[in-house]
């Protein structure tokens, strides 16, 4: 997502960014002018991800950080050093992420935190957990039934499992079907544990929201705790939760409009009867609309996004037709002027998807002196994605009902990268 550039006047409409709805801010004329993370994070006292977490990362886990780690495109935390303190000392830990299935498939935009995700999970070897909140969806869209989220929950589970996550690792569960007694007990604890008012402040909730939205944040934030799930741990039928497995430390990637769920959970993990410490958190960008600056892809707006279901054609006339241009009018203006590359959505999409730092940088030259025209740029990022596109394709079709249901199966994980647990 673009950020404000330096000259660009203070913006009169400012940045929103809350879990349902994400926009950029807009200047006196009501043009977007895009998100200023920087400002986002100080704000809500995230920390920015700098060189010398880099450079700590690289070392404990022997990975070179991910590009979208080296590119800035996940810029924020908060106690992600204390996960690598965890991997250090080869302590237990585990991943936790979601999907708020409000359609039946995913857009490109969703794929990043899921993706890097996936990585994480390769790079740490922990077990991952995967929340599909249909629940949410139906509170907060009055359009949609309990029945249709449902729905699309196992829909997009298959598109998850496409995303390449290792099954022996992973646990994928939708809200309305997985109900284990473990899970009730931290969900009515915690919710005993916050107040109408700080939902209020963190969520903008009224007295007109439907109770279902004001009790739903707790279902979401003790998804971040280990004992919600005791099956992945341990094979022995456990009648109540253990104070052993509390402690077993989470770390949530997500996009940074998730972040004020888990404020509320990190000022409450440790007041539980069974204190968890505060779960980490590591939080992406936003992948800009394909109309640019201020948008981030969304899935009500078809024109705004590419979809993990676009064939190679619709890639390439989305990208044709509506990815925003840094170029000149005419080819004559740009090669004499040079195109700019910080707002071309093509150039953007390729900071997600060309891996190779030094490529990417001679398009970033080539593309600002005039030596690159649009169509060019445009035909190298349709390439990208049709790639990438077309690699999740045909994972997708190999995940049939009986691949999906191994995920959702509550079963003990498997792991190498840090300790087993001891339950007592
Ligand atoms: P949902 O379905 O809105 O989004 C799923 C994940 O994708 C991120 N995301 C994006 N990231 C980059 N660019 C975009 N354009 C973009 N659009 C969406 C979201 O931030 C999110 O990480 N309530 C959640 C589901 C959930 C969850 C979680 C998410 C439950 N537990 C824990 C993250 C972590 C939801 O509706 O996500």
């Amino acid at each position: 997502m673009a950020e404000i550039p330096a000259n660009v006047e203070q913006p009169t409409q400012e940045q929103e960014i809350n879990p349902w709805s994400v926009a950029g801010a807009t200047d006196a004329e009501g043009n977007a002018i895009g998100f200023d993370y920087e400002a986002l994070s100080k704000k809500w006292n995230t920390s920015l991800i700098d060189q010398a977490l880099l450079d700590r990362f690289e070392k404990v886990t022997g990975h070179k950080p991910h590009r979208w780690l080296r590119r800035g495109l996940f810029f924020s935390h908060r106690d992600f050093d204390r996960i690598l303190t965890k991997k250090e000392k080869g302590e237990p830990f585990f991943l936790y992420t979601g999907r708020g299935p409000s359609s039946g498939s995913l857009h490109l935009g969703h794929t990043i935190p899921l993706t890097f995700t996936k990585w994480l999970q390769d790079v740490f070897d922990v077990p991952l957990v995967f929340m599909l909140t249909d629940d949410e969806k139906a509170l907060f869209k009055d359009s949609l039934t309990f029945e249709e989220t449902l729905h699309f929950a196992m829909e997009n589970a298959k598109e998850i499992i496409a995303l390449g996550f290792d099954v022996k690792k992973t646990f994928i569960y939708s809200d309305l079907k997985y109900v284990s007694n473990h899970i009730l007990m931290n969900t009515w604890e915690f919710s005993k544990l916050v107040t109408f008012n700080q939902v209020r402040g963190a969520f903008g909730f009224d007295g007109s929201t439907n109770i279902g939205r004001i009790l739903f944040p707790a279902v979401q934030c003790v998804a971040a705790f280990a004992t919600s799930y005791p099956e992945i741990w341990t094979d022995e039928p456990l009648k109540e939760r253990k104070k052993s497995i509390a402690e077993i430390q989470c770390l949530i990637p997500m996009g940074i409009d998730q972040d004020p769920y888990f404020r509320l959970l990190r000022e409450n993990a440790h007041k539980m009867k069974y204190p968890s410490p505060k779960p980490a958190l590591i939080h992406s960008k936003f992948l800009t609309a394909l109309q640019g600056a201020g948008g981030k892809m969304s899935s009500s707006d078809p024109t705004s996004a590419i979809f993990m279901t676009d064939t190679a054609k619709q890639i390439k006339t989305k990208i044709n037709k509506y990815a925003f241009s840094g170029g000149q009018v005419s080819i004559e203006d740009h090669r004499r002027l040079g195109g700019n590359p910080d707002v071309d959505v093509s150039y953007i999409y390729l900071t997600y998807f060309e891996d190779d730092d030094a490529k990417l940088e001679e398009i970033y030259n080539k593309y600002k002196s005039g030596e690159m025209l649009t169509g060019e740029l445009k035909a190298l990022a349709i390439a990208k994605l049709q790639e990438y596109v077309a690699e999740f394709q045909e994972r997708r079709k190999e995940v049939t009902d009986e691949v999906l249901q191994q995920y959702m199966t509550p079963r003990r994980l498997e792991w190498k990268g840090t300790a087993q647990p001891k339950v007592k």
